[in-house]
């Protein structure tokens, strides 16, 4: 006992020590921050908040695996949906803890592995020092130069997820198109077999494709405020779903925006396209989902075949047709349908 009591009160130079480097480690290390320039780099530990504090950005390993990203995410929803990375062809080993994003010498935002190999830039011309990087509101991560002109801005690279005011769409003149992009697996960021995207032909369509090509699913044509193919489509966030179709222009967007909520729509690793929003922003609600049943599957029963969900096998031919592959039909690949009987009546 009486031990105990001197040592509290001689003076011991140690807790000062301890007391000086939690103090240094705590602002060094859980900092957050509002903006990356090249004299403040972003480190592990540290990350850069929006000024409503709505969006956060930082490094994260997804499903405790061994790939670590700089993703961003909405600071105070749980659980925590990453919207947008940096280097998802090109994962950070998790044990690297010294990888820094930075504004590099050219003025580009940099993101260097803690041997300083670049692992991911924004690789444009910046025609004056003294850029910045700063996270906005709306979710935008831009990198501006010294006077404040946007240079840069992460909604121009869409990843696997839509935020409102984010375009999904394309430009005929430039060529440009832009599609969300699925993941490999819930661990792995890098390109997956999904995409979703608006169809350049009419009637437009939202369309989920495997492999960039082969059509998994669509919407059905856009009805001024929906897409007629989504009986799911909740009536009562419709409104805020938007198609800006500009014959003159060459242009089309999709584009969502629902009224003081967060959002976002998201294409998952095993294909599922999803609108989910928070009212209260605590957590996240399910507005709609697609493909919701076997049968929304693009043309599983191939041509003259009808789907219905609720029987087994869910394809069936049309009265007078039969499958026009008899094996493939009974290995369960249907999407070749179905061929007219053909009666002979002369023999
Ligand atoms: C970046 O943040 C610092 C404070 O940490 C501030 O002094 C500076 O003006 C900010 N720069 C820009 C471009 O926002
Ligand atoms: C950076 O951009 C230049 C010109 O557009 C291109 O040639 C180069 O391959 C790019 N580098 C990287 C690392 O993406
Ligand atoms: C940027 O700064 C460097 C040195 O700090 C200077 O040599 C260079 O001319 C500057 N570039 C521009 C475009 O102002
Ligand atoms: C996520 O992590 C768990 C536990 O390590 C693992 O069992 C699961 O397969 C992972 N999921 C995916 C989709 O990678
Ligand atoms: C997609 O591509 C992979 C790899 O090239 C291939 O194995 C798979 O069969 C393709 N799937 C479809 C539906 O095209
Ligand atoms: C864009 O081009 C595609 C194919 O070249 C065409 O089918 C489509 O109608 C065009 N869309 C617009 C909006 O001009």
């Amino acid at each position: 006992m009486g031990k105990r009591t001197e040592t509290f009160h001689a003076f011991n130079p140690s807790i000062f020590i301890l007391l000086f480097f939690s103090l240094f480690l705590s602002q060094h290390y859980c900092a957050q921050v509002h903006n990356i320039t090249s004299s403040q780099p972003l480190a592990e530990g540290q990350t850069l908040v929006s000024p409503g504090h709505i969006f956060e950005l930082g490094f994260f390993s997804p499903n405790n695996s061994a790939n670590k990203y700089v993703g961003i995410w909405h600071k105070t929803i749980f659980p925590r949906k990453v919207v947008w990375v940096a280097n998802r062809e090109n994962a950070l080993s998790v044990t690297d803890t010294l990888a820094s994003l930075t504004i590099n010498s050219n003025g580009n935002l940099e993101l260097v592995d803690g041997k300083q190999s670049s692992i991911w830039s924004t690789n444009i011309s910046v025609p004056s020092n003294g850029s910045a990087a700063l996270l906005l509101d709306s979710g935008n991560f831009v990198v501006q130069d010294d006077i404040g002109t946007q240079l840069w801005r992460s909604f121009d690279y869409p990843g696997d997820t839509l935020l409102p005011m984010m375009l999904l769409g394309f430009d005929n003149k430039s060529g440009k198109r832009d599609v969300l992009t699925a993941w490999k697996s819930e661990s792995d960021g890098s390109t997956g077999l999904f995409s979703v995207g608006l169809a350049p032909q009419i009637p437009t369509q939202m369309f989920i494709w495997i492999n960039g090509s082969t059509p998994y699913w669509r919407s059905g044509p856009w009805d001024k405020t929906k897409f007629l193919g989504i009986p799911g489509m909740n009536d009562e966030y419709v409104s805020g779903l938007n198609l800006d179709d500009n014959v003159q222009q060459g242009t089309k967007y999709f584009s969502f925006f629902l009224n003081r909520i967060l959002a976002y729509m998201e294409i998952s690793y095993k294909g599922t396209l999803k609108l989910m929003y928070s009212e209260h922003g605590e957590n996240w609600n399910l507005n709609f989902e697609a493909p919701m049943n076997p049968c929304d599957h693009y043309g599983i029963c191939g041509p003259f075949g009808v789907c219905k969900a609720s029987e087994s096998p869910i394809c069936k031919c049309l009265k007078g047709f039969k499958p026009k592959s008899q094996g493939e039909w009974s290995k369960g690949n249907r999407a070749g349908g179905c061929e007219e009987n053909q009666i002979v009546l002369w023999e």
